[in-house]
């Protein structure tokens, strides 16, 4: 594996930090080569400088987004930590339901459910699920969005399709077999619940606000690879879309001390969980 200079690694550390929000420092020499190793052999670079000045230099800005396929961790399962779902659907959509029922005042009350950073989709389709099982079909209108700044995990978030690793993480067997067909070693996922979500590229680091109005709103286990400054305008920026009484859950290990003033820590049994103050 062709080693990365100190140079090259402050070269990278800048370009991803100004394209993702991404925090890479000198330590992290061993990372950057385990994933560029393959793109440095794509694009026939002979150092990291090289593969950099390309993907600077390319207008059609393809070998960029390749850089931040490669960088991100996409890392995620089924239901993960289970938490936050059993929280979804015990006390957030019980609760929520009745108050836009309240406010529907006769019409399809609406329920709006963002998932920020999705990865490759599974956060999305284990809400899907909760909801599928806790709503009657057609009584409300749903929206959910998955977005995630990696093009290839948006791609294959959109197509519901999973190898068999990815689908055994988190999912319970009665579930696979309700929600997804298997075709050869992969599984789709059902087109009902397909059809509940959308998916879209969107850097969490620019300006979202633009994106309306949600009641719930994940944003899990990708603010920990921001610097403070960063967590701190991605969550305020977050404080703006959620609606006055909405729901926000970030990661098990993460916190919002001394990063939002407008966010109240709350916790249901296990799981905490944040409100607008
Ligand atoms: C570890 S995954 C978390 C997935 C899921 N939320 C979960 O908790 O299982 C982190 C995701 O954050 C995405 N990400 C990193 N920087 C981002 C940014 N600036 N804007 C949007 N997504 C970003 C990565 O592409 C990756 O898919």
């Amino acid at each position: 594996m062709l080693k990365i200079k100190p140079d090259e690694i402050t070269l990278f550390s800048n370009y991803i930090h100004k394209l993702t929000g991404i925090s890479i420092d000198q330590s992290k020499a061993y990372l950057l080569e385990t994933r560029f190793g393959r793109l440095l052999q794509e694009t026939d670079s002979t150092t990291y400088a090289d593969l950099y000045h390309k993907a600077r230099m390319e207008p059609g800005k393809h070998l960029e987004k390749k850089i931040i396929d490669a960088i991100t961790t996409n890392e995620t399962l089924f239901f993960r930590d289970t938490g936050p779902f059993d929280l979804l659907r015990h006390k957030i959509i019980p609760e929520l339901i009745d108050s836009r029922i309240a406010k529907a005042n006769g019409t399809r009350p609406s329920l709006k459910i963002w998932s920020a950073a999705c990865s490759t989709g599974q956060e999305v389709y284990s809400i899907a699920i909760v909801l599928k099982e806790l709503l009657a079909k057609g009584n409300y209108n749903i929206k959910l969005l998955g977005t995630d700044i990696s093009d290839a995990a948006v791609t294959q978030a959109s197509y519901g399709d999973y190898n068999k690793f990815e689908i055994e993480r988190g999912l319970p067997k009665d579930k696979l077999i309700k929600y997804f067909s298997s075709s050869g070693s992969r599984w789709k996922v059902s087109d009902e619940l397909r059809s509940m979500a959308t998916f879209r590229k969107i850097n969490l680091l620019t300006p979202f606000t633009n994106l309306g109005k949600w009641d719930i709103v994940f944003c899990r286990n990708v603010a920990i690879y921001f610097t403070l400054e960063d967590r701190q305008k991605l969550f305020s920026q977050i404080a703006q879309v959620l609606e006055p009484d909405g729901y926000l859950i970030i990661g098990s290990t993460e916190s919002l001390t001394g990063v939002c003033p407008s966010f109240v820590p709350k916790r249901h049994l296990r799981t905490i969980f944040y409100t607008k103050r």
